[in-house]
């Protein structure tokens, strides 16, 4: 095709990261208390299928919410920022980063189309599969793919050209407080003064529909949770028994979370034997999996501010659920 220009993948994972991240992961959190497993394990191919499940299932609001703000106003937010590179952390398939890149490549663009785009996710098979997609889907903009854990790699990014990062579906909210800031941080000091950052954002509401959005009537979220205990048994060779754990849900108030977390329903004694480790859970101890904060427009601006950003523009969808927040490096 003419003017495809094919796309470049950087490739900052060492080959066995998966394993040795794991390992580590493993180690510190079910070995220490309370016990934690990291929520990036739960995106096997098992498990990235459900989790896509749960965006479609009704009780989940916030990918369609995200969504709809991008639909309304992704034009809006090209025409308020003036960056030439847009950079997508977890970009996965890409497929609301194209909404964005539809708005930043419109030829009446105040600033001018968007030349390159640089998504970042560890999946490489993914990575390439969008990246090749959106080359031919958007010729003439240059795609710079960057398969690299958005925790570990935030200093290696391709520099120059005033940059945007995107860092959409309130992944940020998977973070605990103390990771959050340094995340914010880290982010901050990889960008240059003036450069972008396009964040979503889910905002805390009545506890009903928080709730009902972790624990769906279709259960298709606690087969996502308890997956984890699957991966860790297949990778690592433990005999973690999932029918043994009950999917303990619920909101933080303090915190303004929603915590996920697994209950043993009976003492167990689980060997780890690529971590080398035996964990030893008494009836009704929890793995902590995953949490999902919740925000609030002026706390999203606070932590913002002392990271080293300034809040430019915020969108929400009709209802309030959603926040798209545009800041800039100051
Ligand atoms: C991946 C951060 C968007 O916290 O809502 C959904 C993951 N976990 N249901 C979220 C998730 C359980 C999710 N994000």
């Amino acid at each position: 095709m003419s003017g495809v220009v094919e796309p470049r993948v950087q490739v900052l994972l060492d080959p066995d990261w998966a394993s040795g991240s794991l390992v580590d992961d493993v180690r510190r959190g079910l070995g220490g208390r309370p016990r934690r497993l990291p929520p990036k394990w739960l995106y096997d191919d098992v498990g990235a299928g459900l989790f896509d499940e749960i965006t479609r299932l009704p009780e989940y609001y916030p990918t369609e919410a995200e969504r709809a703000i991008l639909a309304a106003h992704a034009a809006e937010v090209a025409e308020a920022c003036d960056a030439s590179t847009v950079v997508e952390l977890g970009s996965g398939t890409s497929d609301k980063t194209r909404t964005l890149l539809d708005a930043f490549r419109d030829p009446g663009r105040s600033h001018g189309p968007v030349r390159r785009f640089v998504p970042v996710d560890v999946s490489d098979a993914t990575l390439r599969q969008a990246a090749t997609m959106l080359s031919e889907r958007y010729p003439g903009m240059a795609v710079e793919a960057v398969v690299g854990d958005f925790t570990l790699h935030l200093a290696h990014l391709p520099r120059g050209d005033r940059r945007m990062v995107a860092f959409l579906g309130s992944t940020i909210g998977n973070f605990y407080l103390e990771e959050r800031h340094a995340f914010l941080g880290a982010l901050a000091d990889s960008l240059e003064p003036g450069e972008w950052l396009l964040l979503g954002t889910d905002l805390v509401k009545p506890l009903d529909r928080l709730v009902a959005a972790y624990d769906d009537s279709a259960g298709v979220t606690e087969r996502f949770i308890r997956n984890c205990l699957t991966v860790v048994n297949r990778e690592l060779g433990a005999d973690f028994d999932p029918g043994a754990f009950s999917y303990v849900p619920f909101w933080d108030p303090r915190m303004e979370r929603v915590d996920m977390r697994l209950r043993a329903e009976e003492p167990q004694v689980v060997t780890v034997p690529g971590a080398e480790i035996v964990v030893e859970l008494g009836t009704g101890e929890e793995i902590c999996v995953e949490i999902s904060t919740k925000f609030r427009p002026e706390g999203i601006a606070a932590e913002l501010a002392e990271a080293g950003f300034a809040v430019e523009r915020t969108w929400t969808d009709a209802d309030d659920d959603f926040a798209l927040t545009l800041a800039r490096r100051t």
